[in-house]
């Protein structure tokens, strides 16, 4: 049997991390983010491919083409998450288990941000932690799998 695949999914301005509002995102760079899952991948024995998009419809073309690639995702869509029903819609399409995921705790902030169009289509989602949020997002998302495949 091949080894799970897991997507992870960064949308805009999530390349500009380390520089980006430090204070609210912490300085821990997307390469480094990308690094550390990836690291945790091996441990939790999955494949992991990043990618990183400012635009909505090449993040909606990569959840297309996750069908029959990758068996989870993994999404931060940044300011997407509030405004994106294509995003949403893809997810549903491709009917691939995703796990939302947030550095900041988006319902902290301003009003906007407590809306997401991707939380009902999501398995479950992480805000809050930084970094870290990806890191239990994966280790939430191989859980899940796991026990769908048992
Ligand atoms: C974010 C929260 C969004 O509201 C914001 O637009 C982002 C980043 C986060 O990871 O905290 O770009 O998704």
């Amino acid at each position: 049997m091949s080894k799970t695949s897991i997507l992870v999914l960064h949308g805009p301005n999530l390349n500009l991390l380390g520089l980006r509002e430090p204070e609210i995102y912490g300085s821990t760079t997307l390469v480094q983010i990308n690094k550390t899952l990836k690291s945790n991948s091996e441990k939790l024995q999955v494949s992991l491919f990043c990618l990183q998009s400012n635009c909505e419809g090449e993040l909606v073309d990569a959840i297309h083409n996750a069908r029959n690639q990758h068996q989870g995702i993994i999404i931060n869509a940044g300011a997407y998450t509030h405004t994106s029903v294509a995003i949403r819609d893809a997810i549903t399409a491709v009917q691939i288990p995703t796990v939302e995921v947030h550095l900041s705790n988006i319902y902290t902030r301003e009003e906007f941000r407590h809306h997401s169009y991707i939380a009902p289509v999501a398995i479950g989602q992480i805000s809050g932690f930084g970094a870290d949020s990806y890191c239990l997002g994966l280790q939430a998302l191989v859980n899940y799998l796991k026990q769908e495949q048992s």
